[in-house]
C-alpha cells in the first residue's frame, strides 16, 4: 500500500535563504545532493547496503531545516533518496519544499512500487522535474524485485500521467545480463531516458564478470550518442580495472545520510563524515581539494559526473 498522503502541505512555505555569490557557487557549491528522507525500504535487494527494514521517515521540520541549509551552500540539485522516498508520507510536502528554495532541478529515485496514477498527479503537483526509477531486468530473481514483470503497469501509468521526465537506471548485475538490454528498448520505446549502473561492492568499488562486461559494452552501444563520451569511465573501469578522477565529493557532490550527516557517497558513510547543520562554505572549499584514495575504482556515477566539470583543476595527491 502506497504510503504517501496526497493532502495538501502542512506548514507555511519556506522563506528562501540567501545562497553564497554566484563566483563561490561557480567553484565549489554542490550541482547535485542526495538526501535520504527515509532509511527504510520496502525491498531487500541483493546487492543493495541502502536500507534498512525499520527506520521511521526522517521528520518533514528536519528535512526541510536541511534544505534550507543545502540552499545556504548554495545547492543546485536535490534527489530525494532512501531507502525508498515515496514510503515517507510528507514526500509531496517536501518536494514543494525544494521548489519554493528554488533548487535547479528536484528529483527524486525510487524503485516504483507504490506508483499509482494518483500519486503520480500528486508528485505533478508539487513539482518534481524528474523521476529515476530503479529495474534491473525482466524476472523477479532471488538478488532483485525491481523488475519489468513488477512495474509495466506503474510504467504504463507513468507514461500516461507523469509531467516530468523519467529515467529508468537499471544495474548491470542483478539480472541476466540479456535482460537489461530489454530494459533499455523497453523504455526507449516508451519514451524514457535509460542508463545502466556497474554494480559495485560495499566499498562502491567495480565488481562484475565477464560476461557481464560484454553485455555492457552491448547496451552502452544502443544507448543515445551522448552516453558514450559520458560513460567513458565505465569502459575504462571495465576495460583497465581503474579510472582515476578527482573526486570532487564533499563539495560538487553531497549524500546526506538519514542522520543529516554529509558523506562523500552512500558507499564511504564509515570513511569521512560532518553533520550537515555544521556544514560551512569553507567545508565545500576544503572537500573540493580533498584527495579521495577511492577514486581510481569507483564506480559511483554520481561522484563521478559531477566531479567531471572540474577537471581541469588542481587536486593536490592527484596524479592520474
Ligand atoms: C539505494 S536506491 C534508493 C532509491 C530506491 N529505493 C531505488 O531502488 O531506486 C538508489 C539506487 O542505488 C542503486 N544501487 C544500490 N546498491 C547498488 C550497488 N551495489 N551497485 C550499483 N547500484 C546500486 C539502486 O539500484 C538504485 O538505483
Amino acid at each position: 500500500m502506497a504510503k504517501v498522503s496526497v493532502s495538501a502541505p502542512t506548514s507555511s512555505p519556506a522563506a528562501s535563504p540567501a545562497a553564497p555569490n554566484i563566483f563561490f557557487r561557480l567553484r565549489y557549491s554542490p550541482f547535485l545532493t542526495q538526501m535520504v528522507v527515509i532509511r527504510r525500504c520496502n525491498l531487500s535487494c541483493g546487492y543493495c547496503s541502502e536500507y534498512d527494514k525499520s527506520s521511521d521517515p526522517v521528520p518533514v521540520q528536519v528535512l526541510e531545516d536541511r534544505l534550507r541549509k543545502l540552499k545556504e551552500l548554495g545547492t543546485f540539485g536535490i534527489s530525494l533518496t532512501g531507502g525508498e522516498p515515496t514510503l515517507h508520507p510528507d514526500l509531496p510536502h517536501l518536494i514543494r519544499t525544494c521548489r519554493e528554495l528554488r533548487f535547479y532541478r528536484t528529483s527524486m529515485i525510487t524503485n516504483g512500487f507504490f506508483l499509482r496514477p494518483e500519486m503520480i498527479e500528486t508528485l505533478n503537483q508539487a513539482g518534481l522535474q524528474k523521476m529515476q526509477i530503479s529495474i534491473d531486468g525482466v524476472h523477479a530473481n532471488e538478488t532483485t524485485q525491481k523488475v519489468l514483470n513488477n512495474l509495466k503497469k506503474r510504467l504504463q501509468w507513468l507514461r500516461d500521467h507523469a509531467r516530468f521526465p523519467v529515467v529508468i537506471s537499471s544495474v548491470i548485475g542483478a539480472c541476466p545480463p540479456e535482460e537489461a538490454e530489454e530494459i533499455v528498448s523497453f523504455a526507449l520505446k516508451m519514451g524514457f531516458s535509460s542508463r545502466v549502473l556497474l554494480v559495485h561492492d560495499s566499498h562502491g568499488q567495480i565488481n562484475l564478470n565477464s560476461q557481464e562486461i560484454k553485455v555492457f559494452e552491448k547496451i552502452v552501444a544502443m544507448l543515445p550518442r551522448r552516453w558514450p563520451e559520458l560513460s567513458s569511465y565505465r569502459k575504462r573501469l571495465i576495460r583497465e580495472g581503474s579510472a582515476p578522477f578527482k573526486c570532487r565529493a564533499g563539495s560538487r557532490y553531497l549524500y546526506v545520510d538519514e542522520y543529516g550527516r554529509v558523506n562523500w557517497c552512500s558507499q564511504t558513510r564509515a570513511v569521512w563524515s560532518k553533520a550537515l547543520m555544521d556544514y560551512t562554505h569553507n567545508d565545500l572549499r576544503e572537500q573540493f581539494y580533498s584527495y579521495k584514495p577511492c577514486h581510481a575504482t569507483c564506480t559511483l556515477n554520481c561522484s563521478r559526473s559531477n566531479s567531471y566539470f572540474d577537471n581541469w583543476r588542481r587536486q593536490p595527491g592527484f596524479s592520474s
